[in-house]
């Protein structure tokens, strides 16, 4: 399973994992996959320090950045230019959420709000990335051409999240190297293609690159399924929020582990675009009757930024929140990273193994 994937990266598991703390993504890579550190929320320095704990702690094992660099943004990183358009009812709005929920005001920012997503924080953040020659750049949502070309000059390849069969097309007139297919399942931004449908038109799409499968995958059945599908490996996000290296708060760690099925939602509530999260009294508050429609992003990130950022600091109970795919339902315990790879793969073996009886 995966000789593709072992081919080309030198991975010795087809299993892409995503991780926000370098810790994960880390773990990732050590237990036999492609971890991949999503830093797009990360200040240059930060990216700096994260890359230099990663590239020290791995060696030669394959490993990557996850930026997120959306077309339509803002020119420069300027919060007051995007406060003064706020409208009135959406900062009342906001701030009656904080009074109902007691929410502290610390006078700090979230990690929505303390930089404007903007080309010149994409361009300083990828600077950053490109001074080292990483192995892998994944970009979700979009692929810009003057990312992947500065990508490419230094050697890294580009993998491209896509969440219908046209981004693939258009991931590929931009050079990406790998495909990500990712279905609604997924936690964090997501479109509205199953990831069983989506699979197999991207790989239909893909004129011979690799894909990898992504939305649901948290157990081995599902990597023997993405394998079945065509895909060469898969990209996994939800399967590890619980785990060790996550280390999520209290609060969300027993949210995580007690979400059922039906318990994450699709809302534009935190980023201004279409986002799978764990429902909370968040997103409840957001679909009510009366509740302004969210803003476009970036202005929902500066609308929502501090009162998230102090929602989690303080762990607010009823708000607390996290990006989630359906796939939380099969999260039970917290168990370290590599121990949720070893199951995926062995179980998957297993599933092979009868399917080929
Ligand atoms: C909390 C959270 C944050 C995410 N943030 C990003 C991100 O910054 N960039 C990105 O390309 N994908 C992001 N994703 C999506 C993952 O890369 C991945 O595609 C997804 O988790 C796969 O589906 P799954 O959650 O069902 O495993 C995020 C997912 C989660 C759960």
């Amino acid at each position: 399973m995966g000789a593709r994937i072992r081919d080309l990266l030198g991975a010795e598991r087809p299993i892409f994992g995503f991780g926000m703390d370098p810790e994960v993504a880390i773990a990732a890579s050590r237990a036999g996959g492609v971890g991949i550190w999503g830093c797009t929320r990360r200040t240059p320095e930060e990216i700096e320090e994260g890359i230099s704990r990663m590239k020290a702690a791995l060696g030669d094992l394959p490993w990557g950045v996850d930026l997120v660099i959306p077309a339509g943004m803002p020119e420069t990183d300027d919060r007051s230019a995007i406060e003064s358009t706020l409208p009135e009812a959406h900062v009342a709005f906001v701030e009656r959420m904080r009074h109902r929920y007691e929410v502290p005001d610390d006078g700090l920012p979230g990690m929505r709000s303390r930089f404007v997503r903007s080309e010149e924080t994409a361009r300083d953040q990828l600077a950053v990335v490109m001074d080292h020659r990483i192995p892998l750049l994944a970009l979700g949502v979009g692929s810009p051409t003057w990312a992947v070309e500065q990508a490419h000059e230094q050697g890294s390849m580009i993998v491209s999240l896509v969440g219908r069969p046209a981004h693939a097309e258009t991931a590929i007139r931009a050079g990406a190297d790998i495909l990500v297919a990712q279905g609604t399942d997924s936690g964090g931004h997501t479109g509205p293609i199953g990831t069983f449908t989506l699979v197999p038109l991207v790989v239909e799409a893909a004129g011979g690159r690799p894909v990898l499968a992504a939305g649901g995958v948290a157990t081995g059945r599902h990597l023997a399924a993405a394998m079945a599908l065509g895909a060469d490996g898969v990209w996994i996000g939800t399967a590890l929020l619980a785990s060790e290296e996550a280390a999520p708060s209290p609060v969300l760690l027993d949210k995580l582990l007690a979400a059922g099925v039906t318990d994450t939602v699709i809302s534009r509530s935190v980023s201004g675009k279409t986002f799978r999260m764990l429902r909370s009294s968040w997103s409840d508050e957001w679909s009510a009757e009366g509740a302004p429609e969210p803003l476009k992003m970036p202005h929902q990130d500066i609308l929502i930024g501090d009162l998230l950022g102090q929602v989690m600091r303080h762990e607010v109970a009823p708000l607390v929140h996290e990006g989630a795919g359906q796939g939380v339902v099969h999260l039970t315990d917290q168990e370290p990273v590599a121990t949720i790879i070893d199951r995926l793969v062995a179980e998957a073996e297993q599933v092979l193994g009868r399917v080929s009886d």
